[in-house]
């Protein structure tokens, strides 16, 4: 198939694009290098640089390559920004998806994988969490997530548009070639690594969360394991047609925990210094993913903490300054 891979040059997008392009499909990512980085960009695809908000960028991509799929994953992403400036998230997540959709339609290109998250469910009442929990954001992001999900279910009845969202809890690890690198860094796991690389203490927002230890609760799962599940739901579209999946692993670790495995794992003593809560975070977020299990086949492969967050350490050391200037 000819897949058109928004988002293509950021960390899942890219690793998504490389197995893509490993399966035989041909890629085409279109990314405008705000966050994503050209040196994430795997070879053997076609890149467009350009942004899902400027509709004559989006219709020339179209025109120039025959596009059976999509997977859109371009977005604002972090939480912590969008309860400051919910705007661009509203901008990018919610006008620039609605441009793609519209393009898509346009060039009749009735296929999409969605990068969808989590934080559709809020702080939730019940753990793991199913689809069927209602969906609830506390943040601006988790907002514009659920709101696209609801446009793709309009356009799915009323134009047949075939859609499957999948809801990444954390999004962790590396490949060989591809890691994290959010400029600037908001993340937990890569923000405690870089406390160990550089000998400086990490933050750690909020203790006083009701969980075991005071603080906030994360299912952490392998980016390898994610793309895997993009390469499951683009076989299945067509027979699926419209369905929302979680990507976990059905375990938690708060956020005191991961540094204590960061520490087993670079072998470095990091300190911590503690701040009030961050805005926006829910207290736990773990996933029941049995229906991504039992629908899609998708069993993950890096399930354990220890791995993602050993092979997230890899990558940083020998890419200590991320993907450098590459954009
Ligand atoms: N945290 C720290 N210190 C840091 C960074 C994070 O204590 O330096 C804490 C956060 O407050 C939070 C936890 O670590 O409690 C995890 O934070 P992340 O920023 O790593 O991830 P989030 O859970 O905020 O968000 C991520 C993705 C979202 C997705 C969500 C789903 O960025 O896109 O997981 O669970 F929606």
């Amino acid at each position: 198939m000819r897949v058109l891979v928004t988002g293509g040059a950021g960390f899942v997008g890219s690793v998504v694009a490389e197995r893509l392009l490993g399966d035989g499909h041909n890629v085409i990512i279109l990314d405008n290098l705000r966050q994503g980085h050209r040196g994430a960009i795997p070879s053997g695809g076609e890149f467009m640089l350009a942004d899902i908000c400027e509709l004559p960028a989006l219709d020339d991509a179209f025109q120039r390559f025959r596009v059976d799929a999509v997977m859109h994953m371009a977005a604002e992403t972090a939480v912590e920004y969008s309860m400051n400036d919910p705007r661009r998230y509203f901008q990018n997540n919610i006008v620039g998806g609605v441009n793609l959709l519209n393009t898509m339609l346009k060039h009749d290109v009735y296929r999409l994988v969605f990068s969808s998250s989590a934080a559709v469910y809020g702080d939730p009442q019940t753990v793991p969490v199913g689809e069927d929990h209602p969906a609830s954001p506390i943040n601006a992001y988790g907002e514009t997530k659920l709101m696209f999900e609801r446009i793709l279910e309009w356009y799915g009845n009323a134009y047949g548009l075939k859609h499957i969202s999948l809801r990444y809890f954390n999004a962790a690890g590396a490949t060989d070639g591809q890691g994290e690198d959010h400029r600037p860094e908001t993340h937990l796991i890569p923000n405690v690594l870089k406390a160990a690389l550089d000998r400086t203490p990490v933050s750690i927002f909020g203790t006083d969360y009701p969980t075991r230890d005071g603080s906030c609760l994360r299912d952490y799962v392998h980016v390898l394991d994610i793309a895997q599940a993009h390469m499951l739901a683009l076989g299945r579209l067509d027979s699926l047609g419209s369905r929302v999946y979680n990507l976990g692993n059905e375990q938690g670790y708060s956020v005191l925990e991961v540094v204590e495995t960061a520490k087993r794992v670079t072998g470095v003593n990091i300190s911590s210094l503690i701040y009030p809560r961050r805005s926006g975070d829910a207290a736990v977020l773990v996933a029941s993913s049995n229906r991504a299990r039992s629908e899609l086949g998708w069993i993950p492969q890096f399930p354990g903490l220890e791995s993602i967050v050993e092979s997230a350490w890899r990558w940083m050391r020998e890419h200590p300054q991320g993907y450098g200037d590459s954009g």
